[in-house]
């Protein structure tokens, strides 16, 4: 029997040999001359002057082996109470045709398109159809505002915007319209034209000389061919939180990108071509790219596309409903999603109406699976449940279990182990590795497999000095924790100022950004505060300007609602406090983590170099009045 030793042995003796054997499960137009591509100055791409095509792979090849009867996709939306299903051969003809209509239109290799869309069928076909004719596309999440949309419009400088008409939330519609023509209102940058897919429950009026209509666009055109690009060729660019309210953009290159998506879809995920796998996430994050769409396609699967949330469309037994009903083999989604549905049925009891014998395996990720979540989930189920710990980018698995070569022993708290490709090291301040179960930071010896960044988009500066520049010949992924003496991995905290609130990534840094725009706002600060449900809820400080005696409650109002039209009701910003002063150190620097401690009523070292430490009851009695600091 193959162990997971043996493969990571293999892939550590001789890594391009590794990879070389992983690229042959793709189509390539012509094969690559060589795995791996030293740059210089730590910089790396992978089959780079091979040529493919990533809507190919997803696509076009599983039609050209015959597969084309098999589904593609199932889209289930229990928020409109509707199921359909597309094949391969369907999903051939939609996207070629779409694709078609984005070429005529002038978008051609290398254009940016960005896609601004809700969890239907038609965004996983948006991206395939622009991936088709070689451009490069941006899915923005539909939780972000408007002002998140133009800061993406002016960094990728996007040729189209493809956008639905409107999203659904439950009781809720998401109006994309007035933020998408928002958004271009704001933006320096503007798009040649969009693409607007009207939805039934909320058509939106179209502008001349702006909008084109899905439909309408493709009327008569020629469905186009597949483009053949090199595979250091972005596929991708998704924009993820940083320590600014500048978000990253993430460049995920072709070639890299099919063959590490395929490989994990077997090794990690344990399906075979034509298993059903379902990723309960959203197409604007990277779980959504990589799991709802690219690896499952790629790799010849069906996806399920689910418009839904865990609890209240229209009860907690939605997920174990489209896990019977679809015959899921293999689940994926966020610890935050089994605590909402243990927190509604604790005892499982919506479990017991389904037959859920087809489930194989459910994959945690995005955020810490704590181990009562994981056992728990482990009973309702009764089947292994694999916490794996990955980022945007990364786009795949750093360390999880890999259950199609050999499950390893769940270690509660643990995301298990490195993946091949990944040589995994806990490095104190200076950059010396540390020894077992020693906390310190966690970085990726270079060069990183293939399927990761290459580089941020337009910014290579920002890339090195981002993830290159703190230990010299390593990744710096920003996550803090420690290897245990069987070479378990566990994490346990961020390095720097991003929060993970119900496991969507967002930038305190961006949100004091939108606070000290408020007039009344001198000076604030954003920390991260445990919550049972979201894992952290984003929790802000607000100093005053001299003079301004308006009620507190009323500015902290105010700058709820700001955060909601800047960033988007995702930031989650509810909870605010005035007070008089932040807690810094003598040099200035604001005691964040400090203050998480205290809001979470944790235990905590005084930090020697704080300036004035009666500020940091200040800060308690504050934080006590909106529920924290209890204990
Ligand atoms: N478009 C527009 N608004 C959105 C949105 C979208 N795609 N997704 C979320 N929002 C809004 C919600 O409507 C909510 O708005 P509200 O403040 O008006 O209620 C706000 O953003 C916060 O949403 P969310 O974090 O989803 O919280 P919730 O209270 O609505 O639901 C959970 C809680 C746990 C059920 C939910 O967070 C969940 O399903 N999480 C799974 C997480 C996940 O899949 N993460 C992806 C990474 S793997
Ligand atoms: P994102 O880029 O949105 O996928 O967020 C990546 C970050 O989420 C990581 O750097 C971690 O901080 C956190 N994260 C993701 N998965 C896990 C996990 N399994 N355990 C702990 N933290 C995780």
């Amino acid at each position: 029997m193959t162990t997971y030793k043996d493969v990571y042995a293999r892939w550590k003796a001789d890594p391009e040999a590794f990879w070389t054997d992983a690229a042959a499960q793709i189509h390539w137009h012509r094969a690559p001359s060589r795995a791996l591509t030293d740059l210089g100055d730590h910089m790396y791409e992978w089959f780079a002057d091979g040529l493919t095509n990533t809507c190919y792979n997803a696509v076009d090849r599983h039609v050209a082996a015959g597969r084309g009867a098999q589904t593609a996709i199932i889209h289930d939306s229990p928020i409109t109470g509707t199921k359909r299903t597309i094949t391969y051969a369907d999903l051939q003809t939609r996207v070629a045709s779409l694709a078609g209509a984005l070429k005529a239109k002038g978008v051609s290799k290398g254009d940016r398109v960005i896609i601004y869309m809700p969890m239907i069928p038609e965004a996983l076909e948006a991206m395939l159809a622009v991936t088709r004719i070689g451009a490069i596309h941006s899915v923005v999440f539909g939780g972000f505002a408007a002002h998140e949309l133009a800061v993406r419009i002016d960094d990728a400088k996007p040729k189209a915007i493809i956008a639905a008409s409107c999203g659904l939330e439950p009781g809720r519609v998401v109006h994309y319209k007035p933020l998408l023509d928002g958004a271009i209102a704001q933006s320096t940058h503007k798009p040649d034209f969009t693409v607007i897919f009207q939805r039934e429950q909320e058509p939106c009026a179209l502008i001349p000389g702006q909008d084109v209509d899905w439909f309408d666009f493709q009327a008569g055109v020629s469905p186009a061919e597949c483009e053949w690009v090199e595979g250091n060729h972005p596929c991708y660019i998704l924009y993820t939180s940083g320590t600014t309210g500048q978000p990253k953009g993430v460049v995920r290159p072709t070639g890299g990108h099919l063959v590490a998506l395929n490989w994990s879809m077997k090794n990690i995920y344990n399906v075979d071509p034509g298993d059903v796998f379902w990723a309960a996430s959203d197409v604007g994050w990277v779980v959504g790219h990589s799991y709802i769409c690219y690896g499952p396609l790629i790799h010849g699967n069906t996806t399920v596309v689910f418009e839904g949330k865990p609890i209240g469309t229209p009860d907690a037994g939605t997920f174990w409903r489209v896990i019977s009903e679809h015959n899921v083999r293999s689940f994926f989604t966020a610890p935050t999603a089994f605590r909402a549905i243990k927190r509604e049925d604790p005892k499982g009891e919506y479990r017991q109406k389904y037959d859920l014998s087809c489930l194989r395996a459910l994959y945690l990720a995005g955020e810490r699976a704590d181990p009562d979540t994981i056992v728990w989930a482990q009973n309702i189920l009764g089947v292994p449940v694999y916490d794996h710990w990955w980022q945007t980018e990364t786009g795949w698995t750093i360390a999880g279990n890999p259950a199609g070569i050999e499950a390893l022993p769940v270690k509660l708290g643990s995301p298990t182990v490195p993946m091949p490709g990944y040589d995994v090291q806990v490095l104190d301040e200076a950059g010396h590795p540390l020894g077992p179960n020693t906390l310190g930071a966690i970085a990726v010896k270079l060069p990183l497999p293939p399927g990761t960044l290459p580089t941020l988009w337009n910014a290579d500066a920002r890339f090195k000095k981002s993830y290159l520049a703190h230990f010299p010949g390593f990744y710096e992924t920003g996550d803090a924790g420690m290897i245990d003496e069987d070479g378990y991995l566990y994490i346990m905290a961020r390095t720097d100022d991003v929060i993970n609130v119900a496991g969507h990534r967002l930038s305190t840094g961006a949100m004091e950004e939108v606070l000290a725009s408020h007039p009344d706002v001198a000076e604030c600060a954003v920390i991260g505060a445990t919550d049972q449900l979201k894992g952290q809820v984003p929790v802000g400080f607000l100093c005053l300007t001299k003079g301004v005696n308006r009620p507190h409650p009323e500015i902290v109002k105010e700058c709820v609602t700001l955060m909601r039209e800047q960033i988007g009701p995702v930031a989650d910003f509810k909870r605010a406090v005035v007070v008089d002063r932040l807690p810094k150190t003598r040099s200035g620097k604001i005691l964040r983590a400090t203050m998480v401690k205290i809001a979470d009523s944790e235990s905590f070292k005084m930090p020697a170099t704080i300036d004035d430490p009666v500020i940091l009851d200040e800060i308690r009695e504050a934080l006590q009045t909106i529920g924290y600091a209890k204990g």
